[in-house]
């Protein structure tokens, strides 16, 4: 199956007006050598959409969101339709990050009804799972990884409307990652849920990334790993220099 790899950049809650230099860094770095054999995303805070979706435009970046509402335009104060994202240049939009978990509560549920909520709206949902140190600690990651791909992915998840991201939690923003035998097994295991779950052609289909430290120097050996296709990448995706060295991983 060729599943053309993805390397997307969540920005998290970083940046301020002025960060759209480091896009027309990004897009002045990617137009200095050959196009990528990845397709390239950034996914600043909804304050950055705009302008970014400005920057990026006749480039080979792509914009997104880093999270939607699960509901419709209506009274939700502070909250964000997919179809909103959608008007204002969003292809895509993260769904079930740890941090969204974590600080918000949110359950494989929910991340699931944002995900057909993105659908909806024409976006690719890119619905992350992981597992935590603890849940490591007593060997659970499997288990983990199986439960959350059970009710985060929608039913209707197809190879062109889903992408799957695997961020171990302690690996975020710590310095540290699995092995890259480590990674091999979890995304091993992720691929044949997914095949068994939808079939061999939307299985293998199906786009694994990995996130989690990601950085220029460790990119080629864990981008190498089999049914890893690309990384979401945090800290790194903040400096266009670091970021385009992801990217030349490919
Ligand atoms: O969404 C990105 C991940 O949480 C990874 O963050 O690259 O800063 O570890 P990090």
């Amino acid at each position: 199956t060729d599943r053309r790899p993805l390397v997307a950049g969540n920005w998290k809650m970083n940046g301020l007006s002025a960060a759209a230099a480091e896009l027309d860094a990004l897009a002045k770095a990617l137009a200095d050598r050959p196009a990528p054999a990845c397709d390239v995303m950034i996914a600043p805070p909804f304050t950055l959409l705009a302008p970014f979706v400005a920057a990026a435009s006749g480039t080979p970046i792509a914009i997104g969101g880093q999270d939607c509402s699960h509901l419709e335009p209506g009274a939700h104060t502070g909250d964000i339709a997919a179809v909103m994202l959608r008007d204002i240049g969003a292809t895509s939009v993260i769904v079930g990050h740890s941090e969204r978990r974590q600080d918000h509560h949110e359950t494989d549920d929910l991340v699931r009804l944002k995900a057909e909520a993105a659908h909806e709206a024409g976006l690719v949902a890119i619905v992350c799972i992981g597992e935590t140190e603890p849940e490591r600690d007593r060997d659970q990651t499997l288990n983990v990884v199986t439960t959350q791909l059970a009710g985060s992915v929608p039913d209707a998840a197809t190879a062109d409307n889903t992408i799957i991201a695997y961020e171990p939690v302690w690996a975020i923003g710590t310095g540290r990652t699995p092995t890259a035998a480590d990674v091999a097994t979890v995304h091993g295991t992720i691929r044949e849920v997914l095949v068994e779950r939808f079939g061999e052609d939307i299985g293998n289909g199906l786009r694994i990334l990995y996130g989690g430290s990601v950085k220029p120097a460790n990119a080629g050996e864990l981008m190498a790993v089999a049914n890893v296709d690309g990384a979401l990448v945090g800290g790194a995706s903040l400096k266009a220099a670091d970021f385009d060295g992801i990217i030349d991983a490919y």
